[in-house]
C-alpha cells in the first residue's frame, strides 16, 4: 500500500511502446502513482489506461498539462517533440522526464534546461542503467585505483532489423530518427560517465537511410591519453556492450543498456594475466529505479542538475559526431556549440 504523502503522481505524454514499462515502474515505485495517460487520440488514451491502470486518460498532452494534480511528467514522444513539450511542460509547473535523444541540438536542449531551471523543476533524460546499482558499483570500481591509469573505452549498442519498418520514427528525419540519437547516445553517454569529462576531438561515419544514420561509428579523444569509440546500428544482433581498460585491468559488462534477460546483473574485471573476476549485483528493475530515484528527487525540493547536464554534453558530443559524419571532418568540440 503506498502512502499518498509519499508519491509523486505521474502523467505521461502519447501512447508510447516504451511507456508500457514505465507504467509497471510507476505501479513498482513506492512513491510514485500513475494519474494520467495523455493521446492524441481520447479512445486510444481511454483504452490505454485501462490496460495499464492509471486513474484517467485525457485526449490532448495539454488538457494533461493543464491539470494540478500531476507533479511530473514522462515524454516519450518523437525526439522532434521533446524540445516544445518539455517547455511547455516546465511551464506548467511539472517536473519532466524526457526521452532520449534530449533534443534535436545542443541550443534546444540548452533552452529546456533553461525553462526547467528557470521554473524549478527537474530535467532528466530516460537513461535507466545510470540508476541501476550495478551502474553505482562499476563507478565505485571506475573512480578507484583498480584498472590503473584509464585508456580507453569502447562499447555497442546494435539491434537487428529482418523487415525494416519504414514508418518508425527511427527511420524519419523529420521525428529525430537516426541510429546514433536512438542507441549512439547510450555510448556517448556511457562515455563521459566513465571519463567524467568532454571529448577533446570527435570523428565519425555513418551508413546514410532515408537522410537518417543507420548505422554509426564513432571516436572521441579526451585528454590523457584516453580514447572512447563505439559502434551502433539497426543491421547487427543484439550487443549493449562496454570495456574501460586501463594499464592495471580492463572492467566489460556484457549488457550495461539493460541486464540481458533471466541473467543477475553483472560485470567483470580482467587483470590482464587471464583472471576474470565476476562481480554479480542486484537485480531490481532499471526503469523502477529511475522512477523511485526521479521522484525522490521532486520530494526532497533538491533539484539534480547533473542530469540535464550530461543529457546536455551528450547532446553535444552527438551533434558534434553527426556533423563530422556528414562533412567527413574531425570536429573540434571547442569550435562546437562553445558557450556551456
Ligand atoms: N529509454 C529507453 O529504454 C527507450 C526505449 C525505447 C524508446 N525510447 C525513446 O522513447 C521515445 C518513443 O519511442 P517508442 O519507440 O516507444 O515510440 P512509439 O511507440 O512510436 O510512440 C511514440 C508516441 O508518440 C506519440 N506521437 C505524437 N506525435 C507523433 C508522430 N508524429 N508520430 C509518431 N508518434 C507520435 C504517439 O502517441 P499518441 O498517438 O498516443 O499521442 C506515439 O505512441 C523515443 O524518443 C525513443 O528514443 C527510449
Amino acid at each position: 500500500m503506498k502512502d499518498s504523502n509519499r508519491t509523486v503522481r505521474w502523467g505521461i505524454l502519447g501512447t508510447a511502446r516504451i511507456a508500457e514499462k514505465i507504467s509497471i515502474a510507476i505501479h513498482q515505485a513506492d512513491n510514485a502513482e500513475l494519474t494520467c495517460i495523455a493521446s492524441r487520440d481520447a479512445v486510444k488514451a481511454a483504452d490505454w489506461s485501462q490496460r495499464h491502470s492509471a486513474k484517467r486518460s485525457v485526449g490532448s498532452y495539454e488538457a494533461l498539462l493543464q491539470d494540478p494534480d500531476i507533479d511530473a511528467v514522462y515524454i516519450p514522444l518523437p525526439p522532434s517533440m521533446h524540445g516544445e513539450w518539455t517547455v511547455r511542460a516546465a511551464k506548467a509547473g511539472k517536473h519532466v522526464l524526457c526521452e532520449k535523444p534530449l533534443a534535436l541540438n545542443v541550443n534546444q536542449a540548452r533552452e529546456m534546461r533553461r525553462v526547467c531551471l528557470e521554473n524549478q523543476v527537474q530535467l532528466m533524460d530516460g537513461v535507466m542503467w545510470y540508476h541501476h546499482p550495478r551502474a553505482h558499483q562499476m563507478l565505485k570500481m571506475l573512480r578507484s585505483d583498480a584498472l590503473g591509469e584509464h585508456r580507453r573505452f569502447t562499447s555497442s549498442f546494435t539491434f537487428c532489423w529482418d523487415d525494416v519498418p519504414e514508418n518508425d520514427l527511427r527511420l524519419q528525419r523529420d521525428l529525430g530518427g537516426g541510429s546514433l540519437g536512438d542507441l549512439g547516445w547510450y555510448c556517448i553517454g556511457a562515455a563521459l560517465w566513465a571519463f567524467n569529462e568532454l571529448p577533446q576531438k570527435v570523428f565519425g561515419t555513418a551508413r546514410p537511410y532515408n537522410d537518417v544514420d543507420y548505422n554509426f561509428s564513432g571516436i572521441m579523444w579526451f585528454t590523457k591519453n584516453r580514447i572512447a569509440s563505439f559502434d551502433c546500428g539497426f543491421d547487427v544482433s543484439m550487443r549493449k556492450w562496454f570495456e574501460l581498460a586501463g594499464t592495471k585491468g580492463s572492467l566489460v559488462c556484457d549488457d550495461f543498456t539493460r541486464p540481458w534477460e533471466n541473467k543477475k546483473p553483472a560485470f567483470s574485471v580482467n587483470d590482464g594475466f587471464g583472471n576474470a573476476t565476476k562481480y554479480e549485483t542486484e537485480a531490481p528493475l532499471q526503469e523502477t529505479c529511475m522512477i523511485n530515484h526521479f521522484s525522490d528527487i521532486i520530494r526532497s525540493g533538491r533539484l539534480e542538475q547533473q542530469w540535464p547536464d550530461l543529457g546536455i554534453n551528450t547532446q553535444r558530443v552527438l551533434n558534434a559526431l553527426d556533423y563530422s559524419a556528414r562533412t567527413e571532418t574531425v570536429v573540434n568540440l571547442a569550435d562546437f556549440f562553445p558557450t556551456s
